[in-house]
């Protein structure tokens, strides 16, 4: 599809500078991810942390569709059933045994990367560890397989199969994307096999948003009250974390880490 970007050279070394602003930012983060804390503090602490090294936050104000006046927050805190875009409320507070995921985009010299971690808080049940480490397991199984001249159903694949092996479905209403000049850019990149839409070739300078999004109980998911926040349909756990990725001509680099 010739409507996806290849970024240059110099392009690539912007991200890969935000990319790691943005790993370090959010491993500040997962200190302070504790019993008793606010999202809403982690969302201040992520906005300071962001300006003090040069950059801004890429979904402030990120109004998808042109939707109203964007999204609230710096970061999205997404908690055990919520699958994304948890708005960092007061009144949403960590608790013991929570899935906390933390997901953030930074934009530095116009250009954006995107990437989710998870947390675990103190001791957490043997499906949260599970769901934690098969997702975890999932982006890196689908990072081994992007290459140039793979096509996107080739990652897809990696992550399907490897989730279902492990019992768990995948969500299919919410996909990665690429990402660089815009924060959302095409392609839709699918964490399951679709013939026509995973049918793009990867070509070295494509810059990917790979998250896979995988559900312990039904693939079903539905939008909350607020407008934002994502959630399983039957209430169980959601899996999730997130690389930004460059497509290179040995496979790809990852720019989100530090
Ligand atoms: N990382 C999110 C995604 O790729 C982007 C969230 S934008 C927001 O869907 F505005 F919803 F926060
Ligand atoms: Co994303």
């Amino acid at each position: 599809m010739s409507n996806i970007s290849i970024k240059s050279r110099e392009e690539i070394e912007i991200m890969r500078e935000g990319g790691r602003i943005l790993a370090g930012i959010l491993e500040k983060l997962r200190a302070e991810v504790k019993p008793g804390r606010s999202a809403q503090e982690l969302d201040k602490l992520a906005r300071e942390l962001v300006f003090s090294r040069g950059a801004r936050p890429s979904f402030l104000g990120y109004a998808p569709n042109g939707r109203g006046e964007g999204y609230p927050a710096a970061l999205c805190v997404s908690i055990n059933d919520e699958i994304v875009h948890g708005i960092p409320e007061k009144n949403k507070i960590i608790s013991e045994g929570d899935l906390v995921k933390l997901d953030m985009g930074v934009e530095r010299k116009k250009m954006h990367t995107d990437a989710t971690i998870m947390v675990g808080v103190g001791k957490i049940s043997v499906a949260a560890e599970k769901i934690m480490k098969v997702a975890e397991e999932c982006l890196y199984l689908g990072i081994d397989a992007i290459a140039p001249g793979k096509i996107i159903s080739d990652y897809a694949c990696a992550v399907e199969d490897h989730a279902k092996k492990n019992g768990f479905s995948i969500v299919r209403d919410l996909v990665g994307h690429g990402v660089g000049r815009s924060i959302h850019e095409p392609p839709q990149v699918l964490n399951y096999f679709h013939k026509k839409l995973g049918n793009v070739t990867l070509k070295v300078g494509m810059t990917l948003a790979l998250e896979p999004m995988i559900n312990e109980g039904g693939y079903e998911i539905y939008l909350a009250d607020d407008g934002w926040t994502y959630k399983t349909l039957d209430g169980k756990l959601n899996g999730h974390w997130e690389h930004t990725v460059a497509v290179t001509k040995d496979g790809c680099e990852i720019l989100t880490k530090i």
